[in-house]
Formats: C-alpha cells, sequence, structure tokens
C-alpha cells in the first residue's frame, strides 16, 4: 500500500489516493493540456492505461513512493495528484504533479508541493528533493521557481514524447535551499 499520511494546508487536503479516484482523474486527464507534457500519458487518454496506473500506484510499497489527491478542503473535490518517488539510498525523492485545468492558476499546486517538500524535508528527514520538466513546460518552471528549487541543468532531449525528443529543465532542492524558501515565504506573510 503506497500509504503515506494526510497532508493539509489552509486550502488544500493531500489525502492518499484511492481505487474510487480513477474516474475523476480520467475525467480531468481528458484535456490535452493537461497531458501534453506528462511523460506516462497520452492524448487521447486510454482510460484502462490510467485504471492501471491507479492501480499499480495502490498496490506500491509507502518506502518506494507516494501519491496524494490533491482535494479542495471545502468541498473534498478532487483537482490533482501529487507523487513522490523516493531513492532511498541517496536520501531523496523526485516530485511529479498534475491537476485540473479549471483549477489552474490559483496558486494550488504551488501550496501542494510546498506541503509535500516540508513533509519531504521536516518528516522524511529526506536531504534532497528533485523536479523534471520539459523546457516548454512554463506553468510547471514558474511552479518550480516559486517553490525555492535550484535549476541545476539541462537534460538535452532527455525525454521522448508524441514522436520526438524534448530538452528537460532539472531541479533540486537541498535542506539548505528549502531553509532558504522557508524563510523567504515567512517574510512575505509578515
Ligand atoms: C503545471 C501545473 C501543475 C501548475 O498548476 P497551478 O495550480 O496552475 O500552479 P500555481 O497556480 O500554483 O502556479 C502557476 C504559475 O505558473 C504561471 N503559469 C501558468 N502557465 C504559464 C505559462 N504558460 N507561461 C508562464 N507562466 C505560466 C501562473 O501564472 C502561476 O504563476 P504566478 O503565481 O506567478 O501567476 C498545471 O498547469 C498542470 O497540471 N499542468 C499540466 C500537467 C503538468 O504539466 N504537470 C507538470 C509536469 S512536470
Amino acid at each position: 500500500m503506497s500509504r503515506h499520511r494526510k497532508l493539509e494546508t489552509e486550502r488544500l487536503v493531500l489525502r492518499p489516493l484511492e481505487e474510487s479516484d480513477a474516474e475523476r482523474i480520467i475525467e480531468f486527464m481528458g484535456e490535452k493540456d493537461v497531458t501534453q507534457y506528462l511523460l506516462f500519458f497520452g492524448y487521447p487518454i486510454n482510460e484502462d492505461q490510467v485504471r492501471q496506473w491507479l492501480k499499480n500506484v495502490l498496490g506500491a510499497q509507502p518506502e518506494h513512493c507516494a501519491y496524494w489527491a490533491i482535494t479542495l478542503r471545502k468541498t473534498g473535490k478532487l483537482i490533482g495528484v501529487l507523487s513522490l518517488t523516493m531513492d532511498n539510498y541517496h536520501h531523496k525523492t523526485e516530485m511529479g504533479y498534475w491537476s485540473a485545468k479549471e483549477y489552474w492558476g490559483k496558486g494550488y499546486m504551488t501550496e501542494a508541493a510546498w506541503r509535500a517538500i516540508e513533509y519531504s524535508f521536516d518528516e522524511l528527514k529526506l536531504h534532497r528533493v528533485e523536479l523534471t520538466h520539459m523546457v516548454a513546460n512554463k506553468g510547471s518552471q514558474r511552479v518550480a521557481e516559486k517553490l525555492g528549487y535550484q535549476v541545476e541543468g539541462c537534460w538535452r532531449e532527455g525525454h521522448h514524447k508524441d514522436g520526438s525528443y524534448k530538452d528537460v529543465k532539472i531541479y533540486g532542492m537541498l535542506r539548505v535551499d528549502y531553509e532558504r524558501a522557508k524563510r523567504k515565504r515567512q517574510i512575505q506573510t509578515n
């Protein structure tokens, strides 16, 4: 079971994914804009592939990964998914995320991802959190910047998607970067 604990923020509850989430995930992944930069899902979405992916996720061990449904605190509606893929030997994890288009641009992913970063450093005691995105994915780039990830380079044509190779921007956040980002957030909220 890929069970990590529920995480909460001001507007969101990140709870472990459940089998019954399949239909809602298939619904919002039906939009091309949602899948165009995702590695394991294409357009049009293959519903069986999503169900199989969810089955694999629910069967995975928590030491290998964490998958949360990002839900709205007020209504419980599932608006996205956030994942951490663990590399226990090196005490690090790789973050992944995607959300329903009607909820973009409201700060939800930054809010969810920051909570997962806090969890990674404060509770899992990890040394490093990593993130990659295709260079063309400006939304994800902005989220990475707002969170305080440091740019570490580029994999030239590192991902294969829709029949061509895409350049990939790579980021890392060390504990020192996390502490800096936390101080910056505290100043901004005061
Ligand atoms: C990337 C994604 C997760 C962002 O989610 P979100 O909830 O909209 O993120 P936030 O609202 O927290 O922040 C988005 C920021 O990106 C900016 N942004 C969004 N699209 C942009 C674009 N095309 N160009 C430049 N900036 C963009 C927003 O203006 C916002 O910045 P601001 O707060 O300074 O205005 C969402 O767009 C998504 O799910 N995309 C499809 C799946 C995907 O690409 N996942 C990531 C794979 S690495």
